[in-house]
């Protein structure tokens, strides 16, 4: 689903990613951990399209990136820290949008079906600017999974959601695992990554540093491998 083969990321003199190799298969769930600044948000905005890699190949669904990035979108769901939403917009219009962007049809009942997935329903007519940074958040997941992509990318999804937001994140999360989506998510919370992912990659000096398998981890040994990659 995902293969990136020795890319390298730069932004001016620094180096980011220095030849990351990763590989997805379809129905993976794959934590990418790591530090603060190691380059987690830079490497999934590559595999977004957000971003162009320096050297490198990366193949998303199929197709190359950044050239045949089109096709790769309509393939994709993202949340990312830009949560990629129009202000003045209202939150249905801005689901509306996207589902005329992906060429849905009859897409009225299946945007309300997010919006209640996502708890928005009495607000599907305000404003976006005048939202929290929460409801922003869960808006955002609802844009992610509208179009049912075979490929999500999240990035530290969790981030300002209150107990019932991250609850209908861990729903959602399940649900789209079960149904046989390929994820890629980043998160600082080990503990929701551990209960979550079928893969853990560390990300680390520019390299993904160390891989294992949930069923290569002892239970609740998450941490002490993240360590180890880290030392290593
Ligand atoms: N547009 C940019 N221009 C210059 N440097 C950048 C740019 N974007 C990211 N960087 C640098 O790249 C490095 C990696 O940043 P990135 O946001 O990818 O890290 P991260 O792993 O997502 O960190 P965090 O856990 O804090 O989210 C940082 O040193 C950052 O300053
Ligand atoms: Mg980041």
């Amino acid at each position: 689903m995902i293969t990136v083969t020795k890319l390298v990321k730069r932004f001016g003199y620094k180096t980011i990613l220095r030849g990351v190799d990763f590989e997805v298969q379809p129905g993976e769930f794959v934590a990418l951990l790591g530090p603060n600044g190691a380059g987690k948000t830079t490497f999934l905005r590559i595999l977004a399209s957000l971003a162009r890699p320096s050297l490198g190949e990366v193949k998303v669904a199929g197709y190359k990136l950044p050239s045949e990035a089109a096709q790769v979108r309509a393939r994709l769901g993202v949340v990312s820290h830009l949560p990629l939403l129009y202000g003045d917009l209202t939150a249905e219009e801005n689901l509306r949008f996207y589902a005329q962007m992906y060429g849905l049809t009859n897409y009225r009942s299946r945007i309300t079906e997010v919006l209640e997935m996502i708890g928005l329903e009495t607000r599907r007519r305000d404003l976006v600017r005048t939202f929290s940074r929460g409801m922003q958040q869960r808006l955002a997941i609802g844009r992610a999974v509208l179009h049912d992509p075979q490929i999500m990318l999240f990035d530290e999804p969790y981030t300002g959601l209150d107990q019932d937001a991250s609850t209908m994140l861990d729903d959602v999360l399940k649900t789209v695992a079960a149904q046989g989506r390929t994820v890629v998510m980043t998160s600082h919370d080990l503990a929701r990554a551990e209960a979550l992912a079928t893969r853990f990659d560390i990300l680390s000096r520019g390299v993904i540093a160390a891989s294992a398998a949930r069923k290569q981890l002892k239970k609740s040994n998450l941490l002490a491998f993240y360590k180890q990659a880290l030392a290593g």
